[in-house]
């Protein structure tokens, strides 16, 4: 029986159905995710075919390094940190001492310890810290740290990215709120200044993917960096 497209159940089941068929799970982004409930972190990582869809994404670049912004318990870091090349390393930015925490120890146990680090401290200071210090560029950048924030993260990965990176920036779509002029919020404001400044950028050339899932209505921004 089909159910109705607007009908939030049906995308659940479709995210049920595509994490069955492709074999989304395994023990240790189970484990990531038991554990990141049991410390009372909240469930907002991406789904399975989202973690699964960046992972590709990785691949497909060939990622070499790859920058995280907002860690939460590090599923979405599992993800991405399968994805490196041998040799490849995957940075990843948390302000929260306990999510930082629980990330580390399901990096470990995913058995990625030796090619992620999660660094603690508010995600803007660390990205200013990684230009200063002439950092190299990341080849991948997955942002996904708090939303008003967004506008100052872009200004602060711009200096770490080079021409054929990718950008990509969750919970861009907010319900569609993110089309709504009028709107007062905060987060749906970051967002949209977000990409106002991805519009404006003579470096990036960029759209927005619309999703619908256990998570509800959402998008992710992809930027691709055309100049140095
Ligand atoms: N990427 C994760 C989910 C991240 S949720 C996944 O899909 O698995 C957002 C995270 O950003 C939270 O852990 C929150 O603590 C963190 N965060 C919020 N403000 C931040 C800041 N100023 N700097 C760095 N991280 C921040
Ligand atoms: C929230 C944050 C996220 O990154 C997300 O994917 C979903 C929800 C939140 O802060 O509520
Ligand atoms: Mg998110």
């Amino acid at each position: 029986m089909t159910q109705a497209a607007e009908d939030p159940a049906s995308w659940t089941a479709v995210d049920r159905f595509v994490t069955d068929r492709f074999g989304l799970e395994d023990e240790a982004l189970a484990a990531a995710l038991a554990k990141s409930q049991a410390a009372g972190l909240p469930a907002i990582q991406v789904s399975a075919p989202q973690g699964k869809w960046l992972h590709l994404l990785a691949r497909a670049m060939r990622a070499r390094r790859i920058l995280e912004i907002g860690t939460l318990g590090g599923y979405s870091a599992i993800w991405l940190a399968r994805a490196l090349e041998p040799g490849g390393r995957l940075v990843t930015l948390e302000v929260e001492p306990r999510h930082a925490e629980v990330a580390r120890a399901n990096l470990a146990r995913a058995g990625l310890a030796g090619s992620t680090e999660v660094r603690l401290g508010p995600g803007l200071r660390s990205l200013e810290e990684m230009g200063r210090a002439g950092e190299a560029p990341f080849d991948l950048v997955f942002l996904d740290a708090d939303k008003p924030g967004y506008p100052d993260y872009l200004l602060g990965v711009l200096p770490l990215v080079r021409r054929g990176s990718v950008i990509v920036a969750d919970n861009v779509v907010r319900g569609g709120a993110v089309a709504d002029p009028k709107s007062g919020d905060p987060n749906v404001l970051g967002v949209r200044r977000y990409l106002d400044l991805l519009a404006e950028e003579p470096r990036l050339e960029s759209t927005v993917l619309q999703t619908v899932g256990n998570k509800g209505y959402d998008g992710f921004a992809v930027s691709f960096v055309t100049g140095d």
